[in-house]
């Protein structure tokens, strides 16, 4: 992370683990973390204001992790906007910012050991991007360790990251708890995403496509369809809305813990791509008929 002249007034911003963990001994009371790679936007800032109205200290963590992207995704055109992050931080009321370079958090290169997020790592996101869950669980531990977070923030845009991050954090006796945030949605739909930022106007309108499917496939679950009814009713809005523009990669219905479906709370989880960029999105959903079809 390349560092700005200076930090915006009011804000403290620390840039090695030394400096972190001064800056975390000083504090007493609660204290939240939001776990970022930066580009922020009003889906984090959400997510800054809800830490910051339960805790009595919030700290954000800006580090564009290397070991989530494969080797043909984007971690080098990964949109790096520091300056603007640290302002969206200050507004946000934040008090503090961690923006580590790779070697701070990977002092001895790729870690040897990672986090195995188990078989629900290898679905749904996992299944189209090999050791992706691994990387992320594994700085998310990193970041834990290191900020002694009593609490953590992660949005439901991200809703198999939501899960596998609460699942890890019981599975493994993690002294956390886990804060879901409700995806932030621009007014036409649309869920924010550091990625939006790479659509032209026109890919940005097939990227509706994402919602339309969302929407219509709660519509149909919620007057009784059956899982399959649902998935396929929302495939045909995808398909509509998107005219062949965009590849869906999947559309799956699954409970709220992301195992096969049955009658009640459930969630519908898209993704798909749009030119070059790879975008995901889900809702809750509530199934009032009978089913029981897994990702
Ligand atoms: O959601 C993200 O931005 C990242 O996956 C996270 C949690 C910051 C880990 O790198």
């Amino acid at each position: 992370m390349s560092r700005p002249p200076l930090a915006p007034a009011g804000l403290q911003v620390v840039w090695t683990r030394a400096e972190l963990a001064e800056l975390r001994a000083g504090w007493s009371g609660t204290v939240a973390v939001v776990m970022t790679m930066g580009a922020l936007h009003d889906g984090h800032a959400a997510l800054l204001r809800a830490a910051a109205a339960l805790a009595d200290h919030v700290i954000v963590t800006i580090f564009v992790n290397p070991l989530q992207f494969g080797p043909t995704e984007d971690f080098d055109r990964y949109p790096r906007t520091i300056d603007d992050d640290l302002e969206i931080c200050r507004r946000a009321g934040v008090g503090a910012v961690f923006a580590p370079g790779r070697g701070e958090i990977y002092p001895d290169g790729e870690p040897l050991v990672r986090v195995n997020p188990g078989p629900l790592g290898e679905v749904l996101e996992g299944a189209s991007r090999p050791g992706f869950f691994h990387g992320v669980l594994t700085v998310v531990l990193k970041l834990l360790n290191l900020t002694r977070a009593d609490l953590a923030f992660f949005g439901e845009k991200d809703y198999q990251q939501l899960t596998l991050v609460r699942r890890m954090a019981r599975d493994l006796d993690l002294p956390v708890r886990i804060v879901a945030v409700p995806t932030v949605r621009e007014p036409d739909g649309l869920a924010r995403s550091s990625r939006n930022r790479y659509l032209t106007p026109q890919q940005r309108q097939v990227a509706l496509g994402l919602a339309a499917a969302l929407r219509t496939g709660a519509e149909a679950a919620a007057t009784g369809a059956a899982p399959e009814t649902a998935l396929a009713a929302g495939r045909a809005a995808f398909d509509r809305h998107t005219a062949g523009a965009a590849e869906l990669d999947y559309l799956a219905l699954t409970d709220p813990d992301l195992g096969p479906p049955a009658t009640g709370a459930a969630r519908l989880l898209i993704a798909a791509r749009v030119g070059d960029t790879r975008l995901i999105d889900n809702a809750p959903v509530e199934l009032t008929g009978a089913g029981t079809e897994g990702p």
